[in-house]
């Protein structure tokens, strides 16, 4: 159950992931489940969360679950605090769930007001009131990682996702930016930066995705790069060296190219 050796500081006794009910977050919970670490499964709908924490459990793992809605930032930034000082202080704290699928492909004349707000508010917000209340502990104590989903989409700007790209593009500088301070206190942020992954999201979109992976590919790819204290992880690499050569292009050429593409 030790599982293999963490980079940058010790392996972590507890994590917390949001957005386990399904998808990346219940996956990855299951890979750190897997290698002995005691997981906090947060998200919306308890018993969802307990299904996904019973089949944990009926593989050996340790885990329990914070029914939370994110678009109730107050709340969860007051509830993670608590979380902190109950649990003997969070090792990994990775903030997965985000509004995805249909909502999240919506161009700024079809996405209303409503689900533009509740992108910005879960997917940045959210993000945000997730990490907050563990920085200063693991500081104090000299160590721990804080990790966060952007997306390759993040960095390209997209007629179809404007909400949800630039949420993306937040995440990825928050991580960033946090890395850069706190990396030599011991604290690394990682910003996880996914192309396509073949989940319960990605399942709502009808749009062609290049280079899918599979949910348990992914979920181990990020635990691995997790465990090596990556700044930045990105992958597929051919997607990602793709969008980096579209992004190059001039700007009109971006725009024409762009549209052709997301149709
Ligand atoms: N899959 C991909 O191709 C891909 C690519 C790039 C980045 N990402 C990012 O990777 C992460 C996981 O993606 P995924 O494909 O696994 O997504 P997913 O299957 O749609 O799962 C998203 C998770 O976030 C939760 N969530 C949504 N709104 C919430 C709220 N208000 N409060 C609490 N939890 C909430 C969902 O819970 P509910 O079930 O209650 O809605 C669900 O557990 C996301 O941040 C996504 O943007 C994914």
């Amino acid at each position: 159950m030790s599982g293999p050796r963490w980079l940058h500081g010790p392996k972590p006794a507890r994590a917390l992931i949001t957005g386990a009910t399904r998808g990346l977050g219940a996956s990855i919970a299951g890979v750190l489940c897997s290698e002995g670490v005691e997981v906090w499964l947060a998200g919306r709908g308890e018993e969802r969360l307990q299904n996904v924490a019973a089949e944990l459990r009926e593989c050996g793992g340790r885990c329990h679950v914070i029914a939370i809605d994110l678009e109730d930032v107050d709340t969860c930034h007051r509830r993670f605090a608590t979380l902190q000082q109950e649990s003997g202080g969070m090792d990994l704290v990775l903030a997965n769930a985000a509004v995805t699928g249909r909502r999240a492909g919506m161009g700024p004349l079809e996405c209303p007001w409503p689900i533009a707000r509740q992108i910005m508010t879960v997917n940045v917000a959210g993000v945000a009131a997730t990490l907050w209340p563990f920085i200063e502990p693991m500081v104090a104590r000299g160590h721990g990682r804080l990790a966060a989903m952007s997306s390759i989409a993040g960095g390209y700007p997209n007629p179809r996702t404007p909400a949800y790209g630039a949420s993306k593009a937040a995440v990825g500088y928050l991580l960033r930016s946090m890395d850069i301070a706190l990396r030599p206190r011991g604290v690394l942020a990682t910003a996880i930066y996914p192309g396509f992954v073949a989940t319960p999201g990605t399942a709502e979109i009808d749009d062609a995705m290049p280079i899918v992976v599979g949910q348990e590919v992914a979920a181990r790819r990020l635990v691995a790069a997790l465990r090596r204290g990556r700044r930045v992880v990105r992958f597929p690499r051919r997607l990602f060296w793709l969008s980096r050569l579209i992004g190059l292009l001039p700007l009109p050429i971006y725009d024409i190219a762009t549209r052709s593409l997301t149709g």
